[in-house]
């Protein structure tokens, strides 16, 4: 079969925020830039983001780069690697800055300064107090952030691919990746675009759960191809379950009410979150709170007719403050739970919300896998950024609005890597021959398959595992047979089939491809959690309740070939400062 094949500098696979503030950087520099995606550019789940992007810019009280830096080391249970957090947190007010230069509408306070909240685990002095870091445009802020950074690639003249899916990475004898196999969803026609340099910035995965903040699009894409081209994923037992989800609906209510006075109360009116965490109380990070939540709902003290939920309580703010600083929020609460939030509580429960693992990379993005002698090597031409990248800046456990920092920093910071590098300055090396086959074989065995199980059924069956084997908590037994089942839903996703191909619409198409990345993620992630056997950050594991730095204080590299697991060190020096040495976290 004839392919269509184009020619750019860079293709970005995925137009969120980190893809945008890259593609950004790089057509600036007046390079050819493509950027594909499944969704248009503004639809992106960058745009549900809504607390904040932190940057201690300082504008409500002293702050600084070093206590934020404190705080994202100790929030990731020491897990973060600490040169890139440095980095991420010194890179962070310039960054929001050149935000607001071009044109971000955040909220301002009287003297015309942007508008900061505080957030769980954003203190002052070292952990001192709450401070206020969390730079705002109301509860909108992911929304302002991608179309800003829309804007301003449409005027730097980035070429974009809408409605395109990446179907898998071009790699030659040497390893190196020379593009992207990608189909237009509406024709189902594949392509090839090959690329001197490739950005992953395809976001995370969360819909291998059953309930979870996500866009039904975050079906990890990125690191099923990844993972399909030989490439290791690190630290994927490492999922956050936000404290917030609308209860039975999934949909997030940001930390920020929290933030702006909010408080969480037990079926009995109780401030529980003054017995687990005396000091930072209902801002504690979000694994604290979480687990607080769940403890609470199991001993019997949660609310509503099944006691299986707790309150957010918001209406003492006043409906003034909480039309001005949350309205997506009253929204959300009429909307999703039915409640007028300026009267009455939210029905709310953890859910998952963000994935702290993924494809390993340096500090400059580059992506890292693991030679033939175990040393690590960069994969010449791949890079990749945000949510499906891992390098490390949130460990164990990421803090609430330090995501949307993480993408434009590293977006910002890969794109001027890639500009920088002599990859840019060579030809297009040759694409091996068969560089389209595995994809097209993929495509063909769906179109081909007789009988056999349906989509929804499948990824139906992946999310109620995971829902259940690898939750908030987590036991040896539970992880144990999520192992076996995800295993067997391996074969069940190869014997998927698309009914009446003469009918099917290439949206069936597109979910068939999606299942196949979602059971990577899933694979990665129980495996990796069931070999684990200590509690830190997110993983918090019953037969294994202490954090163990002697044996686990490393990063955890997932194969797929044999499903096999390695590790890696934690790095622990910073750039320029001391290294934060792991202490017990108390809150
Ligand atoms: O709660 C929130 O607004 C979410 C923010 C985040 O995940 O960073």
């Amino acid at each position: 079969m004839q392919l269509n094949k184009r020619k750019f500098d860079v293709v970005v696979v995925g137009a969120g925020g980190s893809g945008l503030r890259c593609a950004l950087q790089l057509a600036r520099e007046g390079l050819d830039v493509a950027v594909l995606s499944k969704v248009f550019p503004t639809r992106s789940h960058t745009v549900a983001a809504q607390g904040g992007i932190s940057a201690s810019l300082g504008n409500m009280s002293e702050d600084n780069w070093y206590w934020h830096m404190f705080d994202t080391v100790k929030g990731s249970d020491y897990l973060g690697d600490q040169d890139a957090i440095e980095f991420m947190c010194r890179e962070a007010p310039s960054a929001v800055y050149e935000l607001e230069h071009m044109g971000m509408p955040f909220d301002r306070n009287p003297d015309g300064t942007i508008y900061q909240r505080p957030f769980g685990g954003h203190t002052a002095n070292l952990g001192e107090k709450p401070v206020q870091r969390a730079c705002a445009a109301a509860d909108r802020t992911g929304h302002a952030l991608l179309h800003t950074l829309y804007q301003q690639n449409v005027a730097a003249r980035t070429h974009f691919f809408v409605e395109w899916m990446a179907l898998d990475l071009i790699r030659d004898a040497d390893g190196d990746v020379l593009g992207v196999v990608a189909m237009e969803m509406e024709t189902g026609e594949v392509s090839v675009l090959q690329a001197k340099a490739t950005v992953l910035a395809t976001g995370g995965a969360g819909r291998i759960f059953a309930a979870s903040t996500n866009a039904y699009i975050n079906t990890g894409d990125g690191i099923g191809m990844a993972a399909r081209a030989g490439l290791p994923l690190q630290d994927m037992e490492f999922w956050q379950f936000h404290p917030t989800g609308v209860a039975g609906a999934g949909v997030l209510i940001t930390e920020g009410v929290r933030g702006e006075g909010g408080i969480l109360l037990n079926a009995n009116g109780e401030r529980f979150m003054e017995r687990y965490a005396p000091t930072y109380k209902d801002l504690a990070p979000r694994d604290f709170v979480s687990r607080s939540m769940d403890q609470e709902i199991k001993e019997g003290r949660g609310a509503g007719p099944h006691k299986d939920y707790v309150l957010l309580k918001l209406d003492h703010l006043g409906a003034e403050t909480i039309h001005k600083r949350l309205p997506s929020i009253a929204e959300i609460a009429r909307k999703f739970a039915n409640v007028d939030c300026t009267k009455e509580p939210i029905p709310v429960v953890p859910t998952i919300h963000y994935q702290m693992g993924g494809i390993p990379t340096n500090i400059h993005s580059q992506v890292l896998s693991v030679g033939a002698d175990g040393g690590e090597q960069v994969v010449q031409g791949l890079y990749a950024i945000g949510e499906c990248s891992c390098v490390s800046v949130h460990g164990a456990n990421r803090l609430g609005t330090n995501s949307l920092l993480d993408l434009v920093v590293f977006g910002r910071s890969a794109g001027r890597h890639v500009a920088a590098s002599e990859l840019l300055r060579s030809t297009h090396k040759d694409l091996p021959a068969d560089c389209a086959d595995a994809p097209m074989a993929r495509l063909a065995r769906l179109d081909a398959s007789r009988g056999g199980e349906s989509i929804q059924d499948v990824a139906g069956s992946i999310r109620s595992s995971m829902q259940k084997h690898c939750g908030v908590f987590r036991t040896a037994d539970l992880l144990k047979e999520g192992v076996e089942q995800i295993a067997g839903l391996e074969q069940r996703v190869h014997d998927i089939h698309l009914k009446d191909k003469s009918k099917v619409f290439n949206t069936a198409r597109v979910e068939a491809l999606e299942v196949e990345n979602l059971i990577e993620t899933a694979k990665a992630t129980i495996v990796s959690a069931e070999a684990r056997k200590e509690s830190r950050g997110a993983h918090s594991h019953r037969d294994f309740q202490e954090r163990d730095d002697a044996n686990w204080l490393k990063h955890t590299l997932w194969f797929r070939e044999g499903s096999r697991l390695a590790y890696r060190p934690v790095q622990m020096k910073p750039l320029s400062v001391e290294t934060f040495k792991p202490k017990a976290r108390t809150f």
